[in-house]
């Protein structure tokens, strides 16, 4: 059973329900067990692929603005039991894990030239890294495209919404955990 370790999910798939991609990507970052993927892939339309980025690996890391570096329970062995849950939607050519962290994939030259049309940020929960992918993917989005962020609580929402007014990017509902902000040109 695919479970998920946050709230709102019932946001994320009103959010996602009939959301029409366009032909493009969408992307979660931050993956663990797999609930906030399959969820979006369960409900969008016209998605060229879902693409889920994490390193998993059990690493060491800060993961709030203000706290110390820990380690949580993201194992490689939970990445395998993710890579087996999907498997359906792998066969399909519905979802690939880019098996990596953020900063590398924002390194990576394929996924540079991508466009994408719905992202789940869920990954590290740091402003400063929260802000670096929202920009990142703010530069690569469709006309329309829909962000949703979790844990707005735990780092300052108020300065990613912020930045990405700047990019077109609007605030359309929150909930106790999400967000979803929606690109209006
Ligand atoms: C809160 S969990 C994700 C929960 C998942 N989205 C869900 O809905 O069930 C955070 C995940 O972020 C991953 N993560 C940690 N550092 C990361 C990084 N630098 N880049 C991408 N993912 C990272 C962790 O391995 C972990 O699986």
């Amino acid at each position: 059973m695919i479970r998920g370790d946050s709230k709102d999910y019932d946001l994320l798939e009103k959010w996602t329900k009939g959301f029409d991609c366009q032909g493009y990507k969408t992307c979660e970052i931050g993956v663990r067990e797999g609930l906030g993927s399959k969820i979006i892939m369960d409900n969008v339309v016209n998605n060229y692929i879902h693409i889920g980025v994490d390193p998993y690996g059990n690493l060491k890391y800060q993961h709030y603005d203000n706290g110390q570096a820990y380690t949580a329970d993201y194992t490689d062995e939970m990445r395998d039991t993710l890579l087996k849950d999907l498997m359906d939607y792998r066969e399909k050519g519905r979802f690939t894990l880019a098996n990596m962290t953020d900063t590398e994939f924002m390194m990576h030259h394929d996924h540079q030239r991508s466009t994408y049309s719905f992202v789940h940020f869920d990954g590290p929960h740091m402003t400063k890294d929260v802000i670096t992918e929202a920009v990142w993917f703010a530069n690569r989005s469709a006309a329309n495209t829909r962000f949703v962020f979790d844990d707005i609580e735990t780092y300052r929402m108020d300065l990613v919404a912020f930045n990405l007014e700047f990019f077109g990017f609007k605030t359309m509902e929150t909930g106790k955990n999400k967000m979803l902000l929606e690109k209006n040109d």
